[in-house]
């Protein structure tokens, strides 16, 4: 059966970023670079690659630059054309007219209304959502969205990235009750937001990568505050698992948790690694630096 193709993502930014505070007083943390590409461009990267069109951006105070990190830049552009410069690094800055939504969440209530706030551009269609600051790091051409939605295409319903992590680790994030397991996909019986250290129905986390149906913005309408006094997103999926079909899917891939400072640093080292143009002489610093102890 043909399924609604997934054409929109909502990518909520509009959060504070306390965690990497004083860098992220002026600067959004969906900005902070890996290497030199910030959050967003990645995120924003693995949506296209997946087929979706529009990008949509929950914004908030302070994060007017992930606004103009997405527009034209006359100036610069303009000066290093007429001195010959190559510009190709800027090609994934630039979305199609039209193709770049940005709204606001006025207070930081939450990811559930984050997402909310996005219900009438999502109208009736399903969509999917990318939390840039979980930076997942697919195979060439397979990321992690495009694998979602080559599972997406089989099951229809509801989809949410399903990553294993050790089960003291559970209480901060949204955690899976699983049911059956067949292939990359688990079936979901339940989920929880935060559950209290011992009390997590399993070690398989929610890392930030959703595809799902558009209901999820009536359930928000009237969701109450859940863990932390926020609106959960993860509250608001429980909510419809029994009624659609509701999946996990297994990533084949790294997960780095960029909101973490020891997951954003670990991405960077990983991804200069990995670099053609100062991949060797970051490998000689590493081993040079942990040669000393
Ligand atoms: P986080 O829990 O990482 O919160 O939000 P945060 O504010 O970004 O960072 P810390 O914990 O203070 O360091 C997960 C995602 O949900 C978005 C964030 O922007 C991030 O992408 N979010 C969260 C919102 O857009 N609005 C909210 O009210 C809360």
């Amino acid at each position: 059966m043909a399924h609604k193709p997934i054409r929109k993502a909502i990518f909520p930014v509009a959060g504070l970023g306390t965690r990497f505070l004083p860098a992220t007083k002026a600067v959004p943390k969906e900005l902070l670079p890996v290497v030199d590409r910030p959050l967003i461009q990645y995120a924003v990267d693995e949506a296209i690659e997946a087929g979706i069109e529009q990008m949509i951006f929950v914004t908030g105070r302070g994060k007017g630059a992930i606004e103009d990190y997405f527009d034209i830049a006359f100036e610069c552009e303009t000066l290093q054309r007429e001195r010959g410069k190559d510009l190709s690094a800027l090609e994934g800055t630039r979305l199609a007219p039209g193709n770049a939504v940005f709204l606001r969440q006025q207070e930081s209530l939450g990811l559930g209304h984050a997402i909310w706030c996005a219900r009438d551009i999502i109208g009736d269609e399903p969509f999917a959502i990318l939390l840039p600051d979980e930076f997942m790091k697919g195979t060439p051409g397979n990321g992690c969205m495009k694998q979602m939605v080559d599972a997406y295409e089989k099951t229809g319903g509801n989809l949410v990235c399903a990553l294993e992590i050790p089960i003291e680790q559970t209480p901060s994030y949204g955690v899976i009750d699983p049911g059956a397991r067949d292939g990359v996909l688990t079936e979901v019986k339940g989920l929880v937001e935060k559950p209290a250290l011992g009390t997590a129905p399993s070690n398989l986390i929610l890392p930030g990568r959703y595809i799902l149906q558009p209901g999820v913005m009536k359930i928000l309408e009237t969701q109450e505050k859940g863990a932390g006094g926020e609106i959960q997103l993860t509250d608001a999926m429980a909510s419809m698992i029994g009624q659609q079909p509701f999946h996990g899917v297994t990533f084949d891939g790294r997960r780095f948790d960029c909101g973490s400072k020891a997951g954003y640093i670990e991405a960077n080292l990983a991804m200069a690694l990995e670099r053609a143009d100062i991949g060797a002489h970051i490998r000689a610093f590493a081993t040079a630096e942990l040669a000393q102890g």
